[in-house]
């Protein structure tokens, strides 16, 4: 049965998917060589996490029991956001600011180190529903200053409490430097938190110039994932 599951969740993610619940995603540093791209540094974004014209995504139902929280400023951890979604049928949840990252680079950078050394993490507009029926959490976000992104950190440090005895499956994408000690990260807030007998999968990560091509690498790790729970 596992198997049958699997080899689907495998062929849904061979689909392109360009959407997350209906809309369109926007990734600007997509197909970027490594020169131009230079590691993420200089990326804009349209100034809105993430797009625009997007509604923040929230796609809850009352049965599913993995959820995928994530946060995106330049699009590719939503684009990875949502070839999850389509291998997985897991709801989702997107983290938005109350006042949103620049669309310019330095100053977001600017603004983020600021916020790291004051300890000073931004606001989140959003209402965080009941976790309870979730085994399940997904945590998306790209690596800033080689560790998590604020709006991951303001996250888990309000909700933590509520991810206790969840499976925690973490993926990030980056600018070619790695994981940084984003996942040591996400397991000290947790406990710091309160929360308890968490179990942690390995990361997926990926670089964010390469977000469109990682679909068969999503489906592997979703399965992984899935193994586990
Ligand atoms: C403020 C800031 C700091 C960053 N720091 C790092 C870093 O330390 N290491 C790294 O590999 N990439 C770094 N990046 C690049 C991003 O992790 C990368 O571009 C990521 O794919 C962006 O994801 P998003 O499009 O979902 O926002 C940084 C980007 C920003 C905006």
């Amino acid at each position: 049965m596992k198997g049958v599951k699997r080899m689907k969740a495998s062929q849904e993610s061979q689909k392109k998917v360009t959407q997350l619940a209906g809309q369109p995603i926007k990734a600007f540093q997509l197909g970027r060589s490594a020169r131009e791209w230079q590691h993420g540094y200089g990326t804009p974004s349209d100034g809105a996490d993430t797009n625009q014209q997007h509604q923040p995504t929230w796609q809850l139902t009352p049965t599913a029991k993995q959820l995928i929280i994530y946060f995106s400023r330049s699009g590719s951890t939503e684009l990875v956001a949502s070839q999850l979604a389509a291998a997985t049928q897991a709801d989702v949840l997107e983290l938005v600011v109350k006042r949103p990252y620049s669309g310019n680079y330095l100053e977001t950078l600017r603004r983020a180190n600021t916020e790291r050394e004051t300890e000073d993490y931004p606001e989140l507009a959003l209402r965080v529903p009941d976790l309870a029926q979730y085994t399940t959490i997904y945590l998306g976000y790209p690596i800033w200053a080689m560790t998590l992104s604020h709006p991951m950190t303001e996250f888990l440090t309000t909700y933590g409490r509520q991810l206790t005895g969840k499976l925690i499956a973490p993926f990030m994408t980056e600018g070619g430097y790695g994981q940084g000690d984003s996942v040591e990260r996400i397991q000290a807030i947790l406990r710091g938190q309160g929360a308890r007998n968490n179990r942690y999968t390995r990361p997926l990560v990926i670089d964010g110039n390469r977000a469109d091509q990682g679909t068969q690498q999503v489906a592997t790790w979703a399965n992984h994932v899935e193994a586990m729970a």
